[in-house]
């Protein structure tokens, strides 16, 4: 799926000031994408003037750049948990709001902040990704205003076993999606994930109920994991060209 462009001087701010919220000692998870490398080069430098910090990469990509910046990696099965996880996103949208997210205000229900639901795989990468940012203490999530939205209704990836494309597109369709086979570029074929998976784009228009169509999409059979996120993240850094805007968001355990 192509991700669409964003400035990057904002994906830059967005991902410097989540990659200032790491502590000594912490155990980060790395995210993927063009605003959590900025968070990972960020994690770098600060580790080249003496921070103890450690990585968990969720991707080969993640797990290139943090070698070449020089931070330690490490595993979930190597650490007693994951302090905060860094990572970007392809959509945002806030729920339980009492009025619109219109890239300047942050809306705020009655129970105090909002909570975010998220679009996520545009690189393949929503499997690992959400493993690793689930078991985080604090779940960060870097974007640019371009990936602020009213409703989330871009096309959602699902990672398909590959021999179970054709009845899960089925199960999409059963639920009013419009199943694509994710085709790769600079290969014949569709695109495998890290993972030895295939993806299957689901439009479904817009998400009234994103916490519902993520249930429903858990209980296919064949589905590795989808690409929504909702009531995960805890603090969300909207970059722009000028500064950063820090948004603080419920999750679903609290
Ligand atoms: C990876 O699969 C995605 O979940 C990314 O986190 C997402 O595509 C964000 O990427 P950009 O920051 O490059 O837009």
């Amino acid at each position: 799926m192509k991700r669409e462009g964003g400035s990057e001087a904002a994906k830059r701010r967005a991902g410097e000031r989540a990659a200032e919220a790491v502590s000594e000692g912490d155990v980060v998870g790395l995210g993927t994408g063009s605003t959590a490398a900025h968070a990972i080069r960020a994690l770098g430098r600060r580790r080249a003037d003496g921070l103890d910090v450690r990585g968990i990469p969720t991707s080969h990509q993640s797990r290139e750049l943090a070698i070449e910046v020089g931070i330690p990696l490490t595993a979930l099965d190597e650490v007693g948990g994951v302090d905060v996880a860094i990572d970007g996103a392809d959509q945002l949208a806030t729920v339980d709001r009492s009025a619109g997210v219109d890239g300047g205000e942050t809306a705020t229900s009655d129970r105090g902040e909002p909570t975010a639901a998220l679009i996520k795989g545009g690189g393949a990468a929503h499997a690992r990704e959400k493993v690793v940012d689930a078991a985080a203490d604090r779940f960060l999530v870097v974007v640019d205003p371009s990936k602020l939205a009213a409703t989330l209704d871009r096309p959602i990836p699902v990672e398909v076993l590959p021999d179970a494309v054709p009845v899960v597109e089925d199960a999409l369709r059963g639920l009013g999606g419009e199943p694509a086979l994710r085709a790769a570029e600079g290969k014949d074929g569709p695109v495998v994930t890290d993972n030895g998976n295939l993806v299957v784009d689901s439009a479904f228009g817009p998400v009234d109920d994103p916490a519902g169509l993520a249930a429903a999409l858990s209980a296919i059979p064949g589905v590795l994991e989808h690409g929504l996120f909702v009531g995960m993240a805890d603090v969300v850094c909207v970059g722009h060209e000028d500064g950063v805007d820090v948004r603080r968001y419920r999750t679903s355990e609290g």
